[in-house]
């Protein structure tokens, strides 16, 4: 086999960029049972900008607000609305997988900086990806900061519970109609990963609407990124509504893994998190359908968590709604057993409910 032209840790951290990153923060610690770990800011001689750095296990998320009304940051937000600006990857050569990429075709978005501060320092670059999206190279194996050099330590005067998240398992990214295959290839080309499973419209289809979706993984299957794309239905596809309130491709949904989803999802719902309804109808056949699971139906039916097997295993899974006013961006809980796949089996229970909440909105 071909030697990985871009080997990769893990996912390093995702940055949104927000409207008020100081309310969002308290958000994600609240509801989700993020810490606080880190700060960039006026406090900090950063001028132009406000940055919010939470942690739960190996899941890092920034939350960016810009102090200006013209900057990269103010017209990202006003666009899209709150979205995802960066999925940065951890790599252990910041530099060789900027010019990997590039040599084959990525479009830079800043090369190669070393950034310093009293904790070492991390070498970070930047490819474009879909939509105003961009992938960070981020080397840190010369640092033992908080995060990033530049940021401060710090903590939130109110102690947050962690509830179990553990690490992203895929990031989902939407495109614009006959653009799935254009991303696909980007991957496979500039980013050295393999195609791991299709779902045309036949599998994700209900009367109304479809899309089309193929997942790409890096070599070590550690980054899994599926990407999806409308397909012609009756009505509007949930990922034209999508593009069109995010006026544009961009990340879809964040999957977070946990090792007990009813434990993570109760603590959810009790701290206010909404999350797409699936009918009773569907526990029925569930268990025909998946064979016997160690978890009880009744409490996994009691917090709508859906069900899913594969040949290796059966996984758990729940959608939240989106997590902002727009219907963009929102969160997938996961939990494994041996499954490796993405829940096929639901999509049709999954896009009925999401229809349902469109035409609420008034976008079917
Ligand atoms: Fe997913």
């Amino acid at each position: 086999m071909a030697q990985d032209f871009l080997p990769i840790n893990g996912t390093d951290h995702i940055e949104f960029y927000v409207g008020n990153a100081k309310q969002s923060a308290l958000f994600y610690q609240y509801a989700f049972g993020f810490q606080l770990v880190a700060y960039a800011g006026p406090e900090t001689g950063v001028r132009d900008r406000a940055s919010y750095v939470l942690r739960q296990n190996k899941i890092t998320l920034v939350l960016t607000t810009s102090l200006q009304p013209d900057s990269e940051i103010a017209d990202h937000v006003k666009k899209h609305g709150d979205g995802v600006k960066v999925l940065a990857l951890w790599v252990d050569d910041a530099t060789k997988s900027f010019q990997e990429t590039t040599l084959r075709g990525a479009e830079p978005a800043f090369p190669p900086k070393v950034l310093k501060d009293e904790f070492g320092e991390v070498t970070v670059s930047a490819i474009k990806t879909y939509g105003e999206t961009i992938h960070a190279f981020v080397e840190r194996k010369k640092y033992n900061g908080p995060f990033l050099p530049g940021y401060k330590p710090r903590t939130s005067g109110v102690n947050i519970e962690p509830i179990g998240l553990k690490y992203v398992d895929h990031c989902v990214g939407n495109v614009e109609l006959g653009k799935m295959n254009t991303w696909v290839d980007f991957y496979e080309k500039v980013m050295g990963f393999s195609l791991l499973v299709t779902f045309d419209d036949k599998d994700i289809s209900t009367e109304y609407s479809a899309l089309m979706s193929k997942v790409v993984s890096n070599g070590n299957g550690y980054i899994k990124f599926p990407i999806n794309e409308p397909a012609q239905g009756k009505k509007k596809s949930q990922i034209e509504e999508y593009l069109d309130f995010y006026r544009g491709a961009g990340v879809q949904h964040i999957a977070i893994a946990t090792d007990d989803i009813i434990h993570t999802v109760g603590e959810l719902r009790k701290r206010g998190v909404e999350f797409l309804y699936v009918p009773e109808t569907y526990y029925e056949d569930v268990m025909e359908r998946v064979g016997s699971i160690n978890e009880s139906l009744e409490e996994l039916k009691k917090l709508n968590i859906l069900i899913d097997r594969d040949e290796e295993g059966y996984l758990l899974q729940i959608f939240t709604k989106p997590i902002q006013d727009r219907p963009t961006v929102f969160f997938e809980i996961i939990e494994r057993n041996g499954a490796k796949s993405f829940g096929k089996g639901n999509f049709k229970a999954l896009f009925e409910s999401i229809e349902r909440e469109q035409a609420l909105r008034g976008n079917l």
